[in-house]
């Protein structure tokens, strides 16, 4: 806010994402609202709220419609209206090719490497171009004036920058790509390869959370596209404009506000193991994330059980407490994986499991933030096992939560978390066996050991907060302007 006021004044902020941060549904006659989960609503919230600003994205909720006022606005959050949500229409059709298409279906796993094989249609990558005009229609819609900020979020919109910059050239246009960026021969395999480049350097500046990814999109850029690339400066020119390629660690709001009604610690844990009729010398591990093939969930499953095999003296004193919120439920990647999911966990839980022990309890459903607080409050350690992932928000939400400065994070070293949360107990989630040593080792670390690596995290994750991310970038836009107003003068 502060950034905004002395060094933008009078900005106009702009979000756009495909996911919207609040669905209406229709749910037994009434509206129901619901919070998707989504990294990247949980980061970009707080921040929308704090600059009063627009958020464009998708109306997908069957109780939207009615929700809205005649231009497709609705204020939110609800009952303490901060900014605005315009929501735009997909129809079957546009989403099937957009969303399910030729962003999950193509994109998602082409970026994340979790060998699945991406799928590149050409009636997806035609919609995924009508989508984006949509969008950037709207834009040009909802901005009061020439120059906008716009800060567009992920893959769904690679296209979009360069359509606002044509329609709206003085726009400070920020593009945040939430998944990781592979290397130059794998992005080759896109067969439009060149378009999405074209598009995404329409942006003033194009950010990642980790260096690694953006020196891996330089690269593709270098490859591909006749530009000139200036490494020092992390700068590309194209097209007689130059993008600035950062990377922003995203992270969350410090203190969460899920955090503000919880009970203490002692409390979230006797409940929860009320609730899933545990004993009090039991240990509890949690997992939480969409049911997502790059999340690693089998994984870590399988991990579990390498540790019942090596140590059993865990058999009957360990549950591990999996939340995997429905998700892209269309595409049969995921269709299959929720099917392997239930297999293992049904297989698993015969084979360990007594009439009144389940090891695993899987909840395949959605949960409130408040909810998932809960969980992790209660628990030993939290697992994130991401095969490959941008950031990995969990990871951030687990340390938060723990204000008692207890319990172990276990984390892949292929999320970008790894890079800031060196205190967590690293793992590789394609070693079994080692993922279940790190359960071991969570299971027997000493409480003071704990305390010192959560006190480090905290420490991380209040200073590295969500307003440092959005701050950081919407400084480096501060300073872009000025450069832009500069150079026209001179
Ligand atoms: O991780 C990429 C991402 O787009 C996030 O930004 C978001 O949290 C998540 O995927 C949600 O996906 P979807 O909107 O498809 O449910």
């Amino acid at each position: 806010r502060r950034i905004l006021r002395t060094e933008l004044p009078g900005a106009q902020v702009i979000v756009v994402s495909n996911r919207e941060p609040y669905i209406h549904n229709l749910k037994d006659g009434e509206v129901d609202l619901i919070v998707p989960a989504s990294g990247l609503v949980s980061a970009l919230e707080p921040v929308t709220r704090a600059c009063a600003g627009t958020w464009i994205a998708h109306g997908g909720g069957s109780a939207d419609k009615i929700t809205v006022d005649e231009h497709d606005h609705v204020q939110v959050p609800p009952g303490k209206p901060a900014y605005t949500l315009r929501r735009v229409w997909l129809s079957e059709e546009e989403q099937q090719g957009h969303y399910s298409g030729f962003s999950n279906d193509g994109l998602w796993p082409l970026c994340h490497i979790a060998f699945t094989r991406p799928l590149f249609r050409a009636s997806d990558w035609e919609t995924y171009e009508a989508v984006n005009q949509k969008f950037a229609d709207v834009v040009v819609e909802e901005a009061r004036n020439e120059r906008p900020i716009v800060l567009i979020q992920d893959y769904h919109f690679a296209l979009l920058p360069r359509m606002i910059r044509r329609r709206l050239p003085e726009a400070i246009i920020i593009t945040f790509w939430h998944i990781p960026w592979p290397n130059s021969e794998v992005f080759s395999i896109c067969p439009w390869r060149e378009q999405i480049l074209d598009g995404l350097l329409g942006s003033s500046i194009v950010g990642f959370h980790i260096q690694f990814h953006c020196n891996n999109f330089m690269e593709s850029v270098d490859r591909f596209l006749e530009s000139r690339i200036e490494r020092e400066h992390s700068s590309i020119s194209y097209g007689g404009q130059t993008t600035l390629v950062h990377s922003y660690p995203i992270s969350i709001e410090w203190p969460p506000a899920a955090l503000e009604a919880q009970p203490p610690v002692e409390e979230c844990r006797r409940k929860v193991f009320e609730r899933y009729g545990l004993s009090d010398d039991m240990k509890l591990f949690v997992g939480v994330e969409r049911m997502d093939y790059t999340k690693g969930i089998v994984d870590r499953f399988q991990a579990i059980e390498e540790l019942f095999t090596n140590h059993p003296e865990w058999i009957g004193r360990l549950v591990f407490l999996q939340i995997a919120a429905p998700s892209r439920g269309t595409l049969p990647a995921y269709q299959h994986l929720h099917q392997e999911c239930v297999g293992f966990v049904d297989a698993f839980n015969q084979r360990y499991g007594t009439d009144g022990y389940k090891p695993i309890i899987m909840l395949a459903e959605h949960h409130t933030q408040e909810e998932i607080y809960n969980v992790y409050r209660a628990a030993d350690a939290c697992v994130v096992s991401s095969l490959h992932d941008g950031m990995n928000l969990v990871a951030k939400e687990f340390v938060a939560s723990r204000d008692d400065e207890h319990g172990v994070l276990i984390l892949s070293t292929f999320a970008g978390a790894a890079r800031e949360l060196l205190e967590a107990v690293i793992v590789n989630p394609y070693d079994a066996t080692a993922m279940g040593e790190a359960m071991m080792r969570a299971l027997t670390m000493p409480a003071e050991e704990q305390r010192q690596r959560m006190l480090r995290m905290r420490e991380i994750v209040r200073e590295n907060n969500i307003y440092r991310w959005a701050g950081s970038m919407l400084q480096d836009a501060a300073r872009l302007r000025k450069r832009n107003s500069i150079q026209k003068v001179t």
